[in-house]
């Protein structure tokens, strides 16, 4: 596996690639790796002659006093696990790398950004769709894969790649998550042992109101009300729970049947986020 930390030397390698007529995947992270990482790299092992993952813990997209300092850096454990997983290069660039620091461009996807997690996060997917948008520009991949546990980053990088025309494919990978239906995240190392336990409680919140959603006994604002007192009362502080369209994320009606229940608690110190899929046509 090649380790590339700059963007000249890795425009150098793809152009070679692309020359033999090689099909590109790339999967952007931020690193410290788990199987939710390791499907999308799977998936597009099997989509391409070469695949390109980058681990680039990107700035622009934590607000003030969010974990940019502390999030998990662990380069070496992910190098190895890239070249298990037959992963042909690893971008790895700095921060001056990536970002001139007279940089006037931003890319905002607008209404989308400023949603759920925007509300409560301000400008992080503007640092989303830009760092994206620039890795795209750099990697020129035929195929992107963006996993579905972030589903609001997906749908931003969906909706910017159409509308600026970047010629990849958007590839979604479903959610990966433990046993007990915990989502993998990088954050979830941040959790205690017993916040872990409680941590599965949000993917239980949001089966319950799938299912509530289903039955029809109760209005969406009632369901929601209730998933906030489950998770509240477990000891988390709940930023949003939010029954929705799936296609623009705004607040569904009884009419919409393609529905997504989108969520974001916060447990101690950490923040995690995770959302439920569903048609009202399969029930
Ligand atoms: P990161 O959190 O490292 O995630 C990288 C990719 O892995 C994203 O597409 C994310 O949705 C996916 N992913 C994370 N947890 C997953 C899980 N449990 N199951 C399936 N896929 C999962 O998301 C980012 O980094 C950044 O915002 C990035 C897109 C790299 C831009 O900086």
């Amino acid at each position: 596996m090649l380790i590339v930390h700059g963007i000249a030397e890795l425009r150098q390698i793809l152009h070679g690639w692309r020359l033999a007529g090689d099909r590109v995947a790339f999967v952007p992270t931020m690193g410290n790796l788990h199987a939710g990482h390791l499907s999308l790299i799977k998936a597009a092992r099997c989509r391409a002659d070469r695949v390109v993952v980058s681990i680039f813990v990107n700035p622009s997209q934590f607000s003030a006093g969010e974990d940019f300092e502390s999030y998990p850096r662990t380069e070496k454990e992910d190098s190895e696990k890239l070249h298990a997983a037959s992963v042909d290069l690893l971008f790895l660039p700095t921060v001056s790398e990536m970002y001139d620091p007279q940089a006037r461009t931003v890319v905002s996807v607008i209404g989308l950004a400023d949603l759920h997690c925007g509300a409560f996060r301000p400008g992080h997917f503007d640092g989303v769709a830009t760092v994206v948008s620039k890795l795209l520009n750099i990697v020129q991949p035929d195929a992107a894969f963006f996993g579905l546990k972030d589903y609001q980053q997906f749908l931003i990088v969906q909706t910017m790649v159409h509308d600026l025309n970047i010629p990849v494919e958007i590839i979604p990978g479903e959610t990966v998550r433990e046993d007990n239906g915990l989502a993998m995240s990088s954050r979830n190392g941040y959790l205690s042992e017993q916040e872990k336990l409680t941590a599965a409680k949000l993917y239980r919140s949001l089966s319950d109101a799938r299912d509530a959603v289903l039955s029809k006994k109760s209005s969406y604002a009632e369901i929601e009300g209730q998933a906030q007192e489950f998770l509240t009362a477990a000891g988390f502080h709940v930023d949003y729970f939010s029954i929705c369209r799936g296609h623009d994320l705004m607040p569904a009606k009884p009419e919409d049947h393609n529905l997504i229940i989108l969520a974001a608690a916060r447990l101690g110190k950490t923040r995690l986020i995770d959302n439920i899929r569903f048609s009202k046509y399969s029930s």
